[in-house]
């Protein structure tokens, strides 16, 4: 602290320290950062979804020809909606970790309301602003229904609602588990398991798509205006930076593994340099040098959006104390909509 201004050190990809000032800072933003200056860099994935982000996510989940995830998981939520909460008691409490505009969460809240008028609905995600004007809409649409929004990371969401007394509905849908980092998925499915009581069911959607070509169409350049575009808009307003988004690349690819192998296939996305250039963060006071090639990951892990088979979901779940108390694929069987209970087994 100098000069009554908060300082932080951080050292970059080369080792060089710089001392930053991170006056009127938050932590969550200074994680970005130095995520960003980590040796190798990228962006935590909730970033990229602040309210415009997430508005145009929700556009082109809905409407692309060529990225049908949210199609397929829908239909199975369509099709399958009474039988998912019927896993569950009538006074129920409903929490959707990562929830966005809960678009296809209305099917399971409109199943939930016909076995019962009142229901409480806790939408978790990073993106606070963007839930709570979510949540005003679906109050208004459906009388009954309290939306009681926790704007924060997953984590923190499952222990809030895990307080609460009533037995609760987790859906973790949009294969969004499968941007968790790949040694960091077990733990966190036995952290959540950890909050569960017997009574609990955690519904997970994942994706089962594993043709290549299909796969770099769906993630390949309808994303640009939203991972890179819309990303470094952010940046340069929450900074006030000069990054130029027309200098770097966004770039996919797919990862793929032995089917009969624990890891799942995945795929890989980046931003990278067009040249060598520097940025400049003026509320910082940091320069960040780019090498011609180098790239920003949208993970701190390796993947983003795995692409799995049963055997290896239902491997990796029994290893963190759940069973499959059921299941629901779609008609191509490309998506699987899993409800997991906790078994006896202490995770943790
Ligand atoms: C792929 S979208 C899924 C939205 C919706 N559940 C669906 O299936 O259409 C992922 C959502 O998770 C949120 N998110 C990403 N990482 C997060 C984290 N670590 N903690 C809380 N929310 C996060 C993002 O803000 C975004 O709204």
């Amino acid at each position: 602290m100098m000069n009554g201004q908060t300082s932080d050190v951080i050292t970059d990809v080369s080792n060089d320290e710089y001392v930053i000032n991170r006056d009127d800072v938050s932590d969550e933003l200074m994680s970005v950062i130095k995520s960003l200056t980590s040796s190798r860099r990228y962006v935590p994935q909730w970033y990229v979804y602040d309210t415009r982000g997430s508005e145009m996510c929700e556009e082109l989940i809905q409407n692309s020809k060529t990225y049908n995830s949210w199609q397929h998981e829908f239909n199975i939520l369509q099709g399958h909606a009474d039988e998912i909460v019927a896993k569950v008691s009538f006074s129920a409490v409903l929490v959707d970790l990562g929830s966005g505009g809960s678009s296809k969460t209305r099917l399971v809240i409109e199943a939930m309301r016909k076995r019962r008028g009142r229901l409480t609905f806790v939408p978790v995600d990073m993106a606070k602003e963007f839930i709570e004007s979510c949540g005003r809409q679906l109050e208004r649409e459906y009388p009954g229904l309290t939306v009681e929004p926790f704007g924060g990371l997953y984590m923190d969401g499952v222990r809030h609602a895990a307080a609460r007394e009533e037995a609760k509905l987790f859906l973790f849908l949009g294969n969004s588990f499968s941007n968790i980092p790949l040694s960091e998925q077990g733990k966190m499915l036995q952290e959540i398991r950890a909050n569960l009581k017997a009574a609990d069911r955690f519904v997970l959607g994942l994706d089962m798509n594993t043709d290549r070509e299909t796969l770099l169409q769906a993630y390949g350049k309808q994303w640009a205006p939203i991972w890179r575009d819309n990303l470094i808009n952010r940046f340069n307003k929450d900074f006030v930076g000069d990054m130029d988004a027309e200098k770097f690349e966004y770039n996919v690819d797919f990862v793929e593994n032995p089917a009969d192998g624990d890891t799942p296939s995945y795929v890989v996305k980046h931003l990278s340099s067009s040249g060598k250039q520097r940025v400049h963060f003026e509320t910082l006071g940091l320069d960040i040098d780019f090498e011609d090639g180098e790239k920003i990951y949208f993970y701190e892990g390796p993947n983003t959006s795995c692409k799995w088979n049963p055997g290896q979901v239902r491997r990796l779940v029994e290893k963190s104390g759940f069973a499959v108390d059921a299941y629901w694929t779609n008609d191509e069987d490309n998506y699987c909509v899993f409800c997991l209970k906790p078994t006896d087994f202490p995770p943790v």
